[in-house]
């Protein structure tokens, strides 16, 4: 696999939804989610500063930050990826929806295929995600996709871990 390349970008296509690279179009519609060190974009310009220093990230092996295409409009609906541990052979899965999106399955569809592609391509031990004790909404998702509490942190924070029992 060519993973981590200038010319390589992983597409993951599914029934309902795809999996891309964030692409200069896309910004104006991503500003609401468009997050770097946990400070959100306010402008086109910022949220292309923090794109490119995303796509440095991948080109790194850092991370993999993918943008979720509803496969009939073609637009993106929210992005999910992994944004820390590949270095050790792990993934910590992150995701937001645009919230016109929320309610609808695309977030459990994206993953199922983040997953998916996480075990079976890039070969993760591991894969993990943390949220907020009160975010119900992500606690319900990953519940949904088969993780299990793990670690209660800091700060209100909540580790859970994907268990690996199932055929995805
Ligand atoms: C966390 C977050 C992505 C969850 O969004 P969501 O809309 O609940 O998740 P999904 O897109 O998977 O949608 C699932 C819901 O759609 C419903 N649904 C409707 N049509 C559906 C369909 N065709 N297929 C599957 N589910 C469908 C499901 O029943 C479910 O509803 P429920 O939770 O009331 O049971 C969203 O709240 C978010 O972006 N939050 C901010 C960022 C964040 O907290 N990220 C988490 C970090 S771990």
């Amino acid at each position: 696999m060519k993973l981590f390349q200038h010319d390589y970008f992983p597409y993951i296509t599914g029934d309902r939804v795809s999996l891309r690279q964030i692409k200069d179009a896309d910004l104006n519609d991503l500003i609401e989610i468009s997050f770097y060190d946990a400070i959100q974009a306010k402008t086109v310009q910022q949220a292309a500063e923090m794109q490119a220093k995303i796509n440095q990230d991948y080109l790194d092996g850092n991370s993999i930050h993918w943008g979720i295409v509803d496969n009939v409009t073609d637009k993106i609906v929210g992005t999910c990826g992994y944004y820390r541990g590949l270095d050790k052979g792990e993934g910590e899965l992150g995701c937001v929806l645009l919230s016109q999106y929320y309610g609808k399955g695309y977030m459990t569809n994206g993953m199922l295929l983040a997953i998916d592609f996480g075990l079976n391509q890039m070969g993760l031990k591991r894969i993990w995600a943390a949220t907020s004790q009160q975010n119900g909404p992500a606690i319900k998702l990953l519940e949904r996709l088969n993780f299990v509490k793990t670690a209660d942190l800091d700060d209100d924070e909540i580790e859970y871990e994907l268990k690996q029992t199932n055929t995805l």
